[in-house]
């Protein structure tokens, strides 16, 4: 099912600012839907990564006969890398800044960004967890400002999350909407700034539930993954995927949000995931979390007393 959202119809290049996780794949996601893109970060190094990762992806697409040699080489050959911000973005319709999760540093490219950009091209930011009214009033154009909230890995992962803010024109939504159509995503809008736009707030709620389910001792943590998939068809249960995204990362944002809600189930999730971090178990990228990664299939480990 498509969204409901109307388009805004916008044409032109695409800037995308940092070339991280997120930035690379969201540039090579809009390559491949023929949208020519400048790719922008300071450490070259990170470009040259960004460039070799999207080029073994496609090369790994081709192989599986999933993609034309011809079409993976177009791809490839729109993406342009380069450190200089200024002049990729004096040639841009509209931006999409993913860089680190810094107000600060994002407040300083949304001001260059408005520097150097066109009258009419639109700031997107990619945040996860930083609203757009925290960083459109660093520019003269808030009304152009917006959060595009993609999904990690971007090249696989259908949906885009368009955010208003509060000074968001209509005119902004629509061509966010539009151009995440144009780049083969599904938008959906989220019309009021909130902490976690949809997917997050959902999953959160499913995943603050199983914790509390786990540390009450009603079900372990894989019999809850397997209830969770089975019994609602999702590929994975929350445990699963806490180990997946990293009980180090997990933690952090549980903490957070926590410290301002103190809703019960975040303690629950904040007292577990303490004891799993402090015995070094951060997930998949450890080898050990929730479940133990060094065997196949992975098995079950309890948490730690
Ligand atoms: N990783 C995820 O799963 C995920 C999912 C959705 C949204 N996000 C959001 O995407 C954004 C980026 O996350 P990421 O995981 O790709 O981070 P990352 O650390 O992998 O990449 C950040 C990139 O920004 C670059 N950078 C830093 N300062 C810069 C500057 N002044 N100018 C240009 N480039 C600069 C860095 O060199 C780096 O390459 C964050 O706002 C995050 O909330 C992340």
């Amino acid at each position: 099912m498509t969204s409901s959202v109307p388009d805004g119809g916008d044409q032109g290049r695409l800037l995308v600012v940092g070339a991280g996780t997120m930035g690379a794949q969201i540039a090579q996601q809009a390559a491949l839907h023929g949208v020519d893109v400048s790719l922008v970060d300071v450490d070259g190094e990170h470009l040259k990564r960004a460039m070799a990762g999207n080029r073994q992806w496609l090369d790994r697409r081709v192989e599986k006969g999933k993609l034309g040699r011809d079409e993976a080489e177009d791809a490839a050959s729109r993406v342009t890398p380069t450190t200089d911000l200024a002049g990729a973005a004096s040639e841009s319709a509209w931006a999409i800044e993913a860089v680190v999760e810094l107000p600060s540093v994002k407040r300083e490219i949304f001001a260059e960004l408005d520097a150097h950009l066109p009258a009419r091209a639109g700031i997107a930011t990619n945040s996860s967890n930083i609203v757009v009214s925290r960083l459109a009033d660093a520019t003269a154009r808030p009304e152009l400002c917006c959060n595009m909230h993609f999904f990690h890995p971007v090249l696989v992962m259908d949906l885009c999350e368009v955010v208003r803010g509060p000074e968001t024109s209509d005119d902004t939504c629509a061509r966010a909407v539009a151009w995440s159509k144009r780049m083969g995503r599904t938008p959906i809008v989220v019309e009021k700034e909130i902490d976690g736009f949809i997917v997050n707030r959902i999953l959160g709620a499913a995943s603050r539930e199983a914790f509390s389910l786990l540390q009450g001792g009603v079900a372990s943590a894989e019999d809850i993954d397997i209830a969770v998939r089975k019994g609602l068809n999702w590929p994975m249960g929350p445990f699963q995927l806490a180990d997946f995204s990293g009980l180090d990362t997990v933690l952090t944002i549980r903490r957070d949000r926590m410290e301002r809600d103190h809703a019960p189930g975040d303690v629950a999730t904040v007292a577990i995931l303490e004891r799993m971090v402090g015995a070094g178990r951060l997930g998949r990228k450890s080898g050990r979390g929730f479940y133990d990664y060094a065997v196949d299939p992975p098995a079950p480990l309890p948490p730690p007393d």
